[in-house]
């Protein structure tokens, strides 16, 4: 083949080549085109495979030819390839209209619960008087929700706690966290010092009672332990707790499980002691029940009352979390509504 037919044949397959990469009209197709005009199997190719059969004097003429044709159809298709592109960007700008003036979805950041707070707070205050945090079940026995805490069989100081019963009466739902003084003390030998907040379950509800809420149990149990050590931890506690001008008085009262008893109450945070609706004009809030562990709680645990002694005390979270923030319904506490829980 002389160079004037070789450049003739070429130039008439750029040309068809280059109309064919015009009429592509997806990437695919472009693709297709790529292949057929510039592969392995393609005229072009095997033009250049012939290259070295020709004469030497002719190679440099037929080299730029085959070269110049290979060069006109990389154009050809790349520049497609960019109408392409182009195409498809200004369809989707067409057609997928973002309204940018539109609010954003809100990204609520996360708070902790008061009753939370409360629980953290406490166990805070007496991990650092040397407290260890135990926890216990929140289905019992009635031998450890009651007997073994001297509530001795229809002793009426069980109608105190509306007791949620299952299994068919064989177990019951703790209806406070004194049962983990028994399970502690079963387990382990004085001295102990143990603080159990936990979940608690009573049949009751209203606005200052909900049928589920948290207790704090604390106890203490060593040689010579006496009255004066229960009323000094819980001065140091309210101190901690709500500031320590605060002062505690404490009322006689009765629980099966201490001897003596007490309830405790704290000066009005609200008004300082002078009376205000909060404390009903006393002055006081009560915030807890106490008393010194009562010698057959401690013999029902194989424990000799003449050898040791405790004190122990409970309190109810909500309770204190009303107070502490103002809060005036139990309910608040539990129907974790965004718009109440954001104020924390
Ligand atoms: N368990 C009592 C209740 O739920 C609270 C309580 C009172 C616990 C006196 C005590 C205590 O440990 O000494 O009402």
């Amino acid at each position: 083949m002389n160079l004037q037919t070789l450049e003739e044949d070429v130039k008439a397959l750029a040309e068809e080549g280059v109309r064919q990469a015009r009429a592509a009209d997806c990437a695919e197709a472009v693709e297709r085109v790529r292949v057929a005009l510039l592969g392995r199997k393609s005229a072009l190719t095997s033009r250049m495979k012939e290259l070295g059969a020709l004469p030497a004097a002719d190679k440099p003429r037929a080299g730029a030819i085959l070269n110049a044709a290979r060069k006109a159809l990389e154009d050809a298709i790349a520049a497609r390839e960019a109408e392409l592109t182009a195409q498809a960007m200004g369809h989707a700008l067409q057609t997928e209209i973002f309204d940018m003036t539109l609010p954003g979805r809100p990204m609520g950041q996360g708070r902790y619960h008061p009753i939370g707070m409360v629980l953290d707070e406490l166990i805070e205050i007496f991990t650092g008087l040397g407290f260890a945090v135990e926890e216990g079940p929140e289905v019992e026995t009635d031998a450890y929700n009651f007997q073994m805490l001297n509530f001795p069989d229809e002793h009426p100081a069980r109608d105190m706690q509306d007791t949620f019963y299952v299994q068919n009466g064989a177990r019951l739902l703790r209806t406070h966290t004194s049962p983990v003084q028994i399970h502690a003390m079963l387990r382990r030998a004085p001295p102990l010092s143990i603080i159990a907040p936990g979940r608690v379950f009573r049949c009751d509800s209203d606005v200052t009672h909900s049928p589920v809420f948290h207790q704090v149990e604390g106890f203490h149990v060593d040689r010579n332990v006496n009255f004066g050590h229960l009323k000094g931890t819980l001065e140091l506690f309210v101190h901690r707790l709500y500031g320590p001008k605060t002062k505690i008085r404490l009322r006689p009262s009765f629980f099966p499980f201490t001897e003596p008893s007490a309830e405790v109450d704290v000066s009005c945070m609200f008004c300082g002691g002078a009376g205000c609706r909060v404390c009903k004009n006393s002055g006081w809030l009560e915030i807890l029940g106490a008393g010194m562990i009562d010698p057959n709680v401690l013999k029902s645990v194989n424990l000799d009352p003449e050898r040791w002694t405790g004190f122990a005390f409970g309190c109810g979270i909500e309770r204190i979390a009303m107070l502490k923030y103002g809060i005036d319904d139990i309910r608040l506490l539990f129907e974790n509504d965004p718009r109440f829980l954001e104020r924390f």
